[in-house]
């Protein structure tokens, strides 16, 4: 059965939408009572059909203005068309994340493109994060992971007891986020503010004005909090340490000119809400798929990796899991200007290497131009018109051959598997400030788990896990709420 083939057959009224993002909630293509009469394809599935048969698909979204015309959406499903469209931000906006941004946390990096201060922003927060860290960090998500990983007693549900709580005290101890006066409630409190805020800015897609008012909320009670407990930093009532916002601090105070307290406020937000759900799903994903789909001597090496606390093993282990269960499968941005969609077969005329194709290949390229052509079927056009919406599928492209050689294989090894061309932490201008938080949070928090000795799949429903309530026209909620595993 053809994903096209289905797809194509339906309305382009906002129903062929529905239908590609409820592919894009299951990797494995199971039929969910939701689906009822229409085929499951899973995105696994989707993707590699779209990569070879249609690598631009395009589709309406039904018009907010009865009469207007519908908006356009288009999907880009192989790795050179993902880097194309991340690496052009001015062209390729962020613009979509302004909506629930703005009046949360303010203005902020991931909603700005181009050459503007907030944007000169992401530099001086960089400025205090350094690789240097690596041990600082490991050591805070080895201990909070340790500890919580204690409380075990037959099952333990992993979001509630580890995954989340493991970021937030990176988030609290090394980057600085400041706790409220009744220390006993700021857990409670950020793991609050982070869901929601995370939930709008990333995972509303039906526009639900609860979770985009939830969210606001949340980010004004974040920002009253840090504006006090910031400011008293600042003018030396609390002592500073050696965290990122100390740092911060440390310049603010050194250089007036260095950043308002405002403008600070807005970036300290964006660690808690970048740093949590984001690695708790890896987390969770990771375990799951490791103790689910690979193959048992994949599983025993991880697990005599963990054991040992052999990084160099176990860190391209843990990155080639989440590849076939990432955190995110796709990223939203809106074209700022009419696009004239050449740049694909440009850069297979002009032969680039990377592509691994040769100049004297022409076979080739004509029918890579023969199917550029087709990229926009029944329709000639080859512009995207300006205010469209783009979503570069970064799941797909880190299925595509041209970089992924043996794609559908668990493989660990370079060339087949570069760290750089893994799309986890996003690409270009917006590429993830945590960066080297987020991978040293997941890896360690990871290893811990898997030492804990008769570890394995809770069975039935309940060991699956459980994304909580799904919105309307979804077939899961935007982010993993619980998931037990057993130990023997
Ligand atoms: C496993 C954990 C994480 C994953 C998978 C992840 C993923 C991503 C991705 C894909 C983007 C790009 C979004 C886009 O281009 O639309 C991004 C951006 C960002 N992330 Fe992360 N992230 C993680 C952890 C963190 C942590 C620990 C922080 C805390 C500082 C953080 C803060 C940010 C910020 C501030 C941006 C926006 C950067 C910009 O606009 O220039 N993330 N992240």
């Amino acid at each position: 059965m053809s994903f096209l083939k289905v797809f194509d057959d339906l309305p382009d009224d906002g129903t062929r939408v529905g239908f590609f993002n409820q592919q894009l909630d299951d990797y494995r293509g199971r039929k969910t009572p939701k689906q009822k009469n229409r085929p499951a394809f899973g995105w696994h599935q989707m993707f590699r059909e779209l990569r070879e048969k249609r690598p631009v698909l395009q589709m309406s979204l039904p018009p907010r203005v009865k009469g207007a015309e519908p908006t356009q959406m288009f999907v880009f499903s192989r790795w050179h068309d993902v880097i194309d469209i991340l690496r052009q931000d001015e062209i390729f906006t962020v613009r979509p994340y302004a909506r629930a941004m703005d009046p949360s946390v303010g203005p902020f990096m991931l909603a700005r493109d181009g050459v503007c201060p907030v944007r000169d922003e992401k530099s001086d927060m960089l400025s205090v994060l350094s690789s240097e860290d690596e041990l600082t960090i490991s050591a805070i998500a080895r201990e909070a992971s340790r500890s919580a990983l204690q409380k075990t007693g037959g099952r333990i549900d992993l979001v509630k007891e580890v995954s989340r709580i493991v970021p937030v005290r990176v988030v609290q101890n090394y980057f600085g986020f400041p706790s409220s006066e009744d220390a006993s409630s700021t857990l409670a409190q950020m793991l609050r503010w982070s869901r929601a805020t995370q939930h709008d800015m990333f995972r509303n897609f039906t526009g639900d004005k609860k979770v985009h008012a939830t969210n606001v909320r949340a980010g004004e009670d974040m920002r009253v909090h840090l504006r006090r407990s910031l400011g008293e930093i600042l003018h030396g009532a609390r002592p500073l340490g050696s965290d990122a916002v100390s740092r911060l601090i440390r310049r603010a105070q050194a250089d007036r000119d260095f950043i308002e307290l405002d403008r600070l406020v807005s970036n300290v937000c964006g660690f808690l809400v970048g740093a949590v759900e984001t690695s708790s799903q890896a987390i969770v994903q990771i375990v799951d798929y490791l103790l689910r789909e690979v193959p048992d001597a994949i599983e025993k090496e991880t697990i005599e990796a963990a054991n040992a606390d052999d990084n160099r093993r176990l860190v391209p282990i843990v990155w080639e899991t989440l590849r076939f269960n990432p955190v995110s499968t796709v990223l939203l941005r809106q074209v700022a200007k009419d696009y004239v969609l050449n740049s694909y077969s440009e850069r297979y005329v002009i032969g680039d290497d990377d592509a691994g194709l040769k100049k004297q290949n022409r076979k080739r390229i004509a029918e890579l131009k023969a199917s550029h052509r087709r990229i926009i079927q029944g329709n000639e056009k080859t512009t995207i018109p300006k205010g469209s919406y783009v979503i570069a599928a970064i799941g797909s492209a880190m299925f595509d051959e041209e970089k992924f050689p043996r794609a559908d294989e668990f493989l660990t090894s370079s060339p087949e598997r570069e760290d750089c061309n893994y799309f986890h932490f996003g690409w270009g201008a917006h590429k993830c400030l945590g960066e080297i938080s987020g991978r040293i949070i997941v890896t360690e928090t990871v290893k811990q788990i898997l030492q804990v000795d008769g570890l394995k799949l809770f069975p039935g429903e309940a060991g699956e896990i459980n994304f909580g309530k799904p919105p309307k026209g979804r077939l899961k909620g935007p982010f993993p709420e619980k998931y037990v595993v057993g130990i023997k």
